[in-house]
């Protein structure tokens, strides 16, 4: 998306925001109050000002958005201004400013992965829930977004669902996968546990563990991310510095 288009973007979710008017007040939970105070006690003290991006994902734990309330909330917790939060609040894409489903799906169209079908996927999705870019389909479950790398352009066209990568994703197979999440049928994904909410994503960002099992993934990088250093090692060709003989570690534990 151009940078004149994002501005327009940024500029009619503002106004639509506004006309919403957030008309239902949020009052943050004890737990909410005792989990910041948790986030806080994890810096030096009078550097408490540096917990305000788990704090803004804390309270989207609880609203599923940033709200006027959330930001508040945090200005509060860290003695700062509503306009020092707002700035950092709407820098960052992951703090969302609308009303959101209960899984966000990111597909990657930027360059790399658009060549290997990203903007495919994102259009028949676009088509099949009714919905353009930061926009929630009608029952609430689904939101769409753009993204501009994911940082899995290993494994491209990449596509996370609530920041969980779900691999080998075509246009068919992800409208496979949306309606698979709209009616609450469990989705396993190759890489991580279970597929989680939004609000239950949002507070392991805020730095609380995921408990369940599966959750932390371990063993080595997969085949697309290592087919670079083999095709690499295969021709003889490497980067001034790096020993071309260095193993490469297997799924088994030892090296190849
Ligand atoms: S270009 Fe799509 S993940 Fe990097």
């Amino acid at each position: 998306m151009s940078a004149s288009a994002k501005r327009q973007e940024f500029i009619q979710v503002s106004a639509r925001a506004k006309s919403q008017e957030f008309s239902q007040v949020t009052v943050f939970s004890e737990e909410t109050y005792r989990r910041a105070a948790e986030i806080k006690a994890r810096y030096p003290e009078g550097r408490q000002r540096s917990a305000l991006l788990p704090l803004l994902h804390l309270v989207q734990n609880e609203d599923g958005q940033v709200t006027p309330d959330g930001v508040e909330f945090c200005a509060e917790q860290l003695g700062i201004t509503k306009a020092q939060v707002g700035a950092v609040a709407t820098f960052y894409t992951m703090y969302k400013r609308q009303p959101t489903g209960d899984y966000l799906v990111s597909v990657c169209t930027n360059t790399m992965c658009d060549v290997l079908g990203g903007q495919a996927i994102y259009d028949a999705l676009s088509d099949h829930l009714g919905v353009g870019h930061q926009e929630t389909s009608a029952d609430g479950k689904i939101t769409l977004e753009h993204a501009e790398c994911l940082a899995a352009c290993d494994y491209g066209p990449a596509v996370t669902v609530n920041y969980d990568f779900v691999d080998g994703l075509d246009p068919e197979s992800a409208v496979g996968l949306v309606d698979d999440l709209s009616h609450g049928k469990e989705v396993v994904i190759n890489r991580g546990a279970r597929l989680c909410t939004l609000k239950e994503m949002a507070l392991q960002l805020a730095g609380f563990a995921d408990e369940r099992e599966g959750a932390v993934g371990e063993g080595p990088a997969g085949e697309p991310t290592l087919r670079g250093v083999k095709l690499a090692q295969q021709h003889g060709i490497s980067p001034a510095g790096f020993d071309i003989t260095t193993p490469i570690p297997s799924a088994s534990g030892g090296n190849k």
